[in-house]
């Protein structure tokens, strides 16, 4: 007796008849793009004012259809695109009036007309700012495929790319966007793709959207055989979600007394699991007679047959929309609405919106940055082809002479501008300042004018500054010579006729005429690449001994800079160091001990307000001593977000300590041992995972040359008052043998349980040691069990464990119980290979560092987007319901 009918994913198009109920209405929250239009012109059926996409974007070329598709039933705004035969990546730039942090509806519409005599259907990618939004496949030259989603803005603009993906040139017809009403659409997390909207009711063949819909949704009939319809004259009040006074005038009702529901079932595409949101709106239209007020309609809805929400009943001529706060997750969807049996009316359903989650996980570039670059693209009226779109994301398509640095999920930064040779006229561009990231500036070879500007040498990473073969005038501002001199700059600045080094001008000509080459050597700067830092010591050590060799007699330009550098560069060492009493001071007396490591105790302090902790260091041999002096001067000038910093140290006698950040948060061995009350949840586990790995991936990969951690450990991971996890104790097993050990390079140092096999066999340390002692912490994350296991029911090593648990096949039971089985398995089994991997016996078989990274962030991606590797099934987990009560919405008319 029950029928099912079924509605799949509802395609527009230009067949549908627009009814249109004009209320006069203006078009606040809209803009309305005919992309490759040479005119603004009003669509004569909608009212709606479509613009030209002049001021929306630079690139692409404008093209009409052909004849035989432009038919006068086409919509005016179909018959012309704007087609980018040219760059992979072309974006539009929206900028609506109501800015970030409001909910937009954003339409893109695609007609293919033939438009170039080709008669191939082009397929490209479609982009929402920096993430994939879909693939734009068309099949058919006359179809007009339309793509929806309902998006929150993070930044005062909205691009939307399109990506030729070697498959045909992408083009566009129709971009639109539609403010929402703040209050109404809202997502947990990611933006609603739109899977269909439907007025039940409606006349096959007819549409809805603006003016009848303020918010000009489009809304598509829906209705079969087994439903009557059922309508009103009278106008339904609308709630907060404002479904138009037409679509909730018209309801489905079972046609047969015998059929108690009505039925709606949907399969997603692919039939993958996904995530839902369903917005059911209802509204009594039916007058009840006065006579006969013991008429009810009353009905429970159901989702694949558990009931989801009811007994209720439709409140008469006033909208009420049921939806969830939380999506549901599944492939096969079958909703019931069915009449309770007191009800003596059968069910009605006025209107139905579902859309699927569209996760968009990629951070865009800092805003800042970006304010920073649009500003200088604007200033120069820069026109190169690829800067549209985000600058650094995805790095795929990043800005033709920048460089970005990526880090993780936190947005890209801008750290290298190379402008040279484009063409730049006019001053420096202020804005620049505000690249505070930036390491390296070309604007060489442009017809640069006016002076350099102080700011360039406030830029904290500026390590590179080329501004030769330009037409500056001016003195170079001092804090920049100054910088340059001491080699923390390297400034290019010749072939500036005009340009004076230092005041007064006279004297500096005189000596630009001794030096016509003139360049000033390079030093990085404090917090840079550790690379560069080597480097440059390696220069100084190199130079110093040269010079005491031949007797000074080497001294060149270069090396005066250098000597000059000296005195300065002492100068910074001695305020990284600390006298035994300041020390006392800090840790008034030693007073709190916070931990006990291989190299001596620790304990509590205070610094000019921040929280240190400072390791004494047990061991004191003359040896000791020097190696500590070298490598605490090192290590203090090591920066990594994943590395604890070395604030300074102290060096009095036998009293060796060295002053760390505090780290507020422990270590990972107490946050996964039974003695922490809250264990760390799984996505928690793995965000420490990465910022470890990310640590010691400095360490191998962005230091010159590579520094070998030697004491990975889960008690050298420590984690901060945000749970964010820098590794600890690096550089020190170089210069630290443990105690007794007489020879500093050749003991082996490390931590049992921990310790790579083949260093015991070669006794030859490498990068792939550190990774054996990090899959070892990847296990102990995964199992909660220490490395070597203390008490009776956790014995033996944890990768001798892991494997018998694997060789009985019993994968179950490896992740730890502390977790509930709250995680997403694949990631789990993904980390646990990886962890494998790493404590492979094989050193070949084990990653680099670089892999390890990329792996476990490929974990935390499955664990985020749960469903994307679920199993597919039938099993649903019904939502969290709402009941959207709120009656009163704005006006309509
Ligand atoms: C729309 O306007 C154009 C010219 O402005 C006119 O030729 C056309 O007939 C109009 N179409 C309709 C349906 O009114
Ligand atoms: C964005 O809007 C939400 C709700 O309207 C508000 O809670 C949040 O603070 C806003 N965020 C920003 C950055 O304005
Ligand atoms: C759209 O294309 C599909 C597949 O080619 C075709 O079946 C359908 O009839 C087309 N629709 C319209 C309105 O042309
Ligand atoms: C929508 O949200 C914005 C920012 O959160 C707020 O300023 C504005 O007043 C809200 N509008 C309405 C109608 O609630
Ligand atoms: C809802 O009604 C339909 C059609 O009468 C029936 O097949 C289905 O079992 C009902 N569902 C529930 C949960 O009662
Ligand atoms: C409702 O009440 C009226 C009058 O009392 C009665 O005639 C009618 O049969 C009732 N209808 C139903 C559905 O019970
Ligand atoms: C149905 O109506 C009876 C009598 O009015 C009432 O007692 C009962 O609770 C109602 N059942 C439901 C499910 O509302
Ligand atoms: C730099 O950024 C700040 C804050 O974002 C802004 O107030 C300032 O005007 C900017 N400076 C320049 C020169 O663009
Ligand atoms: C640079 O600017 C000067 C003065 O504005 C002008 O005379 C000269 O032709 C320009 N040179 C180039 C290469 O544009």
């Amino acid at each position: 007796m029950a029928k099912l009918y079924f509605l799949f994913a509802i395609l527009l198009h230009g067949a549908l008849l627009l009814v249109v109920h004009v209320h006069g209405q203006d078009q606040q929250g809209f803009i309305s793009v005919d992309c490759g239009a040479s005119e603004d012109h009003t669509d004569n059926i909608t009212g709606i004012k479509y613009t030209t996409d002049d001021n929306y974007i630079d690139s692409g070329v404008s093209k009409t259809i052909l004849r035989e598709f432009n038919t006068r039933f086409l919509d005016k705004k179909y018959s012309n695109v704007r087609s980018f035969p040219e760059e992979t990546r072309n974006c539009y730039t929206l900028r609506p009036t109501a800015g970030k942090n409001h909910s937009y509806l954003i339409r893109a519409s695609f007609m293919y007309g033939n438009y170039d005599d080709k008669s191939q259907f082009p397929e490209f990618d479609l982009y929402l700012g920096v993430n994939k939004w879909n693939t734009v496949k068309l099949m058919d030259a006359s179809n007009i495929t339309t793509f929806e989603i309902i998006h929150v803005p993070q930044s005062d603009y909205i691009h939307v790319c399109l990506v030729n993906t070697g498959s045909g040139v992408p083009f566009i017809s129709v971009l639109e966007l539609r403010q929402l009403n703040n209050n109404s659409y809202i997502t947990q997390t990611g933006s609603l793709e739109l899977f269909a909207r439907s007025d039940c009711g409606l006349s096959p063949n007819e549409i809805v959207r603006y003016q009848d819909d303020t918010l000009d949704r489009i809304w598509s009939p829906l209705n079969f055989e087994a439903w009557d319809v059922i309508n009103t004259s009278s106008s339904v009040v609308p709630n907060n979600f404002l479904p138009p006074p037409t679509v909730m005038s018209t309801a489905i009702t079972p046609n047969n007394v015998d059929n108690t529901g009505v039925g709606i079932s949907w399969r997603s595409e692919g039939n993958v699991s996904k995530d839902f949101y369903l917005y059911l709106h209802f509204a009594e239209i039916v007058e009840f007679d006065e006579l006969q007020d013991n008429q009810t309609r009353e009905v429970n809805i159901f989702i694949n047959n558990e009931l989801w929400y009811g007994p209720f009943s439709p409140n008469y001529l006033r909208a009420i929309t049921i939806y969830s706060i939380t999506p549901a997750t599944g492939s096969y969807f079958e909703i019931w609405i069915n009449r309770t049996t007191n009800s003596t009316l059968l069910p009605i359903l006025n209107a139905i919106e579902i859309y699927t989650v569209k996760q968009l996980p990629n951070p865009q570039t800092d805003q800042n940055d970006v304010d920073a670059i649009m500003n200088i693209k604007s200033f120069y009226g820069l026109k190169l082809k690829n800067w549209q779109g985000d600058p650094c994301a995805p790095d795929t398509y990043v800005w033709n002479g920048l460089n970005c640095s990526y880090d993780g999920f936190s947005p890209p930064r801008i750290v290298s501008l190379n402008l040279s040779s484009s063409g730049l006229t006019a001053k420096i561009a202020p804005y620049i300042s505000n690249l505070t990231m930036i390491q390296t500036l070309d604007l060489s070879n442009n017809n640069l004018t006016g002076t350099v500007p102080d700011y360039l040498s406030q830029l904290p990473f500026l390590k590179t500054l080329n501004l030769q073969g330009n037409n500056l005038s001016g003195t170079l501002p001092v804090g920049l010579y100054e910088k340059s001199k001491n080699q923390s700059i390297l400034l290019s600045v010749e072939e500036n006729p005009n340009l004076c080094l230092t005041d007064p001008c006279q004297e500096k000509k005189q000596k630009k005429k001794n030096n016509d080459d003139f360049v000033v050597p390079v030093v990085a700067s404090v917090g840079g690449f550790m690379g560069l830092l080597l480097a440059a010591l390696a220069i100084y050590w190199g130079l110093k001994r040269k010079k005491q060799a031949a007797g000074g007699t080497t001294a060149t330009k270069v090396n005066a800079e250098f000597s000059d550098k000296k005195d300065e560069e002492l100068e910074m060492v001695k305020k990284q160091q600390f006298t035994y009493s300041e020390i006392l001071s800090v840790t008034n007396n030693f007073d709190r001990a916070v931990g006990k490591g291989g190299f001596g105790t620790v304990y509590y302090g205070h610094l000019n307000e921040n929280e240190v902790a400072i390791k004494m260091l047990s061991h004191s041999s003359a040896q000791g001593f020097k190696e500590f002096h070298a490598e605490a001067k090192l290590l203090t000038r090591v920066h990594h977000r994943n590395l604890t910093t070395l604030v300074g140290y102290c060096m009095e006698g036998p009293n060796m300590g060295l002053i760390y950040e505090y780290m507020s948060n422990g270590d990972l061995a107490w946050h996964l041992s039974d003695r922490n009350p809250h264990t760390l949840n799984w996505e928690e586990r793995l965000k420490v995972a990465i910022d470890a790995a990310q640590g010691l991936e400095y360490l191998h990969n962005g230091c010159k040359p590579p520094m070998i951690h030697r004491d990975v450990k889960s008690t050298n991971i420590l984690l901060n008052e945000k749970l964010q996890a820098k590794l600890a104790d690096f550089g020190l097993s170089r210069a630290f043998p443990a105690e007794g050990d007489s020879h500093a390079f050749t003991a082996v140092v490390g931590t049992p349980g921990y310790l790579d096999p083949e260093y015991y066999v070669s006794n030859r340390l490498t990068e792939k040691s550190d990774v054996f002692s990090f899959g070892v912490v990847l296990l102990e994350i995964i199992t909660g069990r220490q490395a070597i296991g203390k008490n009776s029911d956790q014995n033996g090593h944890v990768v001798e464990w892991v494997n018998s648990i694997l060789s009985k096949g019993d994968i179950q039971n490896v992740a730890d119980p502390r977790l509930q089985q709250e995680y997403d398995k694949n990631s789990v089994w993904k980390l646990l290979e990886l962890a494998m991997a790493c404590t492979s016996i094989n050193l070949t078989k084990r990653p680099t560092m670089s892999q390890v990274v990329t792996e476990i962030k490929q974990c935390l991606a499955m664990e985020m987007d749960k469903s994307f590797n679920n199993d597919v099934s039938e099993i649903i987990e019904l939502p969290e319901i709402i009941l959207n009560t709120e009656q009163e919405g704005p006006k309509s008319r």
